[in-house]
Order: structure tokens, then C-alpha cells, then sequence
């Protein structure tokens, strides 16, 4: 009989649609198992910038740390943006370097009957999984890029420490052992240019050795796995890499799999981690009931993960499988929901208290 106290988030654009129909997900979820989920709604993102001229209100962070995970909509609006051009309401950045919340954990599997970009994939081809590195790299330049006097060159610098790489790789070496996969970690990087990478990928090299011969290990440089991840999927079980090509690479596997609206994440610490959709807050399809939120329930699933609590995330994933197979939830090919946000919330519920 669990309890467990949630920071909730529903952030700007479609962030609120979603994040309630996921809020009704997770408590029927706690119906047909023995959780109990207890669920304060916080404020930040944009809005919030706009109102008190902080995304992140010290209120927020401090529930934020006290809370056994947060859950999270996509925030930010394309027209808020701080002084130096940057967009105010985006949080990734700080929360994950104030809660050290160095995975960034992207699953990147096809579901049935989910229309696809790649021609004749089914489901089961396409089942692997992001671990993006997640408080240094390129992004660790964030808010610290130096302008030049004369206004006419701007520099970002990407940083790749030991122990920031240490820990990303173990932790994509032991979610092979977690994952019933390949158990085979590929290693995405640039070493063939720049000495950050070669560091990156002896290090990776050090740890599979001293630490993992029982997982098997593959190396690849940036680009050619972008190209692997369109023409040859089935080659991947766990990625891990640098912050930026992790960003893009994440985005690059959602639309294998029916785009990001099927895109779930987690960014997890030692000690606090918050689950959200990997996509913005689609401000233009706001309000209209047509936004999928399986990103934001898929997310669920991690946090349940996380939390421990196994049993209660397989009937999840169960629920959500089973309602593709039967054609109650159907996606159109840019990934958004046929039947609307409040549909596919349905098919998810009903699914939930028939396998019951
Ligand atoms: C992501 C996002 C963020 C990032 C943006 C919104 C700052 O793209 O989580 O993938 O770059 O990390
Ligand atoms: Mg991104």
C-alpha cells in the first residue's frame, strides 16, 4: 500500500490537456492496483514567467525536491523569451542541472497498427531505447555562450567530464541488464573529430570492459546513426551519448515510431527525477481537444519505473499495446490522435479496467 506525493506540472500550450488526461490515467491506475497517488499542481513554464518574472518559482522547485517524482508538460511559447534571446518558459536546462538529473531516458518503441515513416516496419522492429546524457556536452553552455567584442562571433562550448560520463554509460550499461533486449549498448559519438569524443568513447570503452563483459558493445559515429536509425533499427537495444546528439537523435527516433506524440521521457538523478512527453507545447493545437497525449501517458509508465513500482507500470504498457492492436486508439501519420485527446484517454481507461 504505497503512497506516493507527485509534483505536477501541466506547463504551457497543450500541456494542461495532456497532463490531465494522464492525471485521469494514473488514478485509475491506482484503482486496480493498491497505490495511492497524491497529486499537487505547480506552476511554471512560460505563463508563469509572463506573470511573476520567473518560469521557476522557488515555491515550485522547493515542492519539486520534496516530492517522490514530478510530473511534467512541455513548457515554454515561442514568443516569451528572455533578454538574451533565449526561450524563458524551457526547463530542461534548470532543473536538470539543479536536480543533477544527468539520464535522459527516451524509449523509442513502434507500437501495433501505428502508422509509421518507414515503409513495411512492424511493431517488435523498432524497440530501443535513449540515454542521453543530461547536465553537460554542448548544452552545458546554457546561459554561459560568450559573445565577441565586436558582436560578430558567438562561442558555445562543449564540455565531457569523467564522472558525467561514468555514470551516463553505467547507467546505459544496467538498463541493458534491465531491458529484455539485445543487451548490447552502442556508443554514439564524434571521435573521429573532436578529443571531447575520443574521451567520451575510451571512457565508455573502460567501463564495458572493468564493469560489463557480459553486455555487448557497438560504436558509432553521430551521423552514420542517424542513418542506421532510419534504414537499420533493429541494430539498436540501449544509445548513449552526448546532451545535444541525444536532443536531436531522440527526436529523429520518435519519427520512426509515429512521431514525438508517442515520445516519453524521463530525466532521472540519484535523488529526484521528473517524467515528461519529449516534445513542446504545441501552442497552435491548444485548446482543441486533437492533441495525442500518449507522450505524457507513456510517461507515466516511466515514472512508475522508477518509483519501483513494476507490476503497476507493465499494466500500463499493457493497456496501451492492447488498445493499438484493437484499433481503439489510431494515430494519423503525423502522429496526432484520429479521434482527439479525449478519445484516446478513453480507450487507455477502459483497457486499464478490462485487463483488470
Ligand atoms: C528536450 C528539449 C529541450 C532540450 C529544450 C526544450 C530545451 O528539446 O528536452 O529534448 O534541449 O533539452
Ligand atoms: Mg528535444
Amino acid at each position: 500500500m504505497s503512497t506516493y506525493q507527485i509534483a505536477v506540472i501541466p506547463g504551457d500550450g497543450i500541456g494542461p490537456e495532456i497532463v490531465a488526461a494522464a492525471t485521469q490515467v494514473l488514478q485509475q491506475l491506482a484503482q486496480v492496483t493498491s497505490l495511492t497517488f497524491e497529486l499537487t499542481t505547480y506552476e511554471a513554464g512560460a505563463a508563469t514567467y509572463l506573470k511573476h518574472g520567473d518560469a521557476l518559482p522557488a515555491e515550485t522547485m522547493m515542492a519539486c525536491r520534496q516530492a517522490h517524482a514530478i510530473f511534467k508538460g512541455p513548457t515554454g511559447l515561442p514568443d516569451v523569451r528572455l533578454p538574451d534571446g533565449t526561450e524563458a518558459g524551457v526547463l530542461g536546462g534548470r532543473f536538470r542541472r539543479s536536480l543533477d538529473l544527468y539520464v535522459n531516458l527516451r524509449p523509442i518503441k513502434l507500437y501495433p497498427n501505428v502508422p509509421t515513416a518507414l515503409a513495411n516496419r512492424q511493431a517488435g522492429e523498432i524497440d530501443w531505447v535513449m540515454v542521453r546524457e543530461n547536465t553537460e556536452g554542448l548544452y552545458a553552455s546554457r546561459g554561459c555562450g560568450v559573445v565577441a567584442s565586436t558582436g560578430q562571433a558567438v562561442t558555445d562550448t562543449l564540455m565531457i567530464t569523467r564522472l558525467g560520463t561514468e555514470r551516463i554509460v553505467r547507467y546505459a550499461f544496467e538498463e541493458a541488464r534491465r531491458r529484455n533486449g539485445k543487451k548490447r549498448v552502442c556508443c554514439v559519438d564524434k571521435s573521429n573529430v573532436l578529443r571531447s569524443f575520443v574521451f567520451f568513447r575510451q571512457i565508455f570503452k573502460e567501463i564495458a570492459a572493468a564493469e560489463y563483459p557480459d553486455i555487448a558493445t557497438d560504436f558509432m559515429y553521430v551521423d552514420a546513426a542517424a542513418q542506421a536509425i532510419v534504414l537499420e533499427p533493429d541494430r539498436f537495444d540501449v544509445m548513449v551519448t552526448e546532451n545535444m546528439f541525444g536532443d536531436i537523435l531522440s527526436d529523429l527516433g520518435g519519427a520512426t515510431i509515429g512521431g514525438v506524440g508517442v515520445c516519453a521521457g524521463a530525466n532521472i538523478g540519484d535523488n529526484a527525477a521528473y517524467f515528461e512527453p519529449i516534445h513542446g507545447s504545441a501552442p497552435n493545437l491548444a485548446g482543441k481537444g486533437t492533441a495525442n497525449p500518449l507522450s505524457a501517458i507513456l510517461s507515466l509508465g516511466l515514472m512508475l519505473r522508477y518509483l519501483n513500482e513494476l507490476a503497476a507500470a507493465q499494466r500500463l504498457e499493457q493497456a496501451i499495446e492492447t488498445a493499438f492492436q484493437q484499433k481503439t486508439i489510431m494515430l494519423n501519420p503525423d502522429g496526432s490522435a484520429q479521434s482527439g485527446t479525449q478519445a484516446v484517454t478513453e480507450a487507455v481507461l477502459k483497457q486499464l479496467v478490462i485487463n483488470n
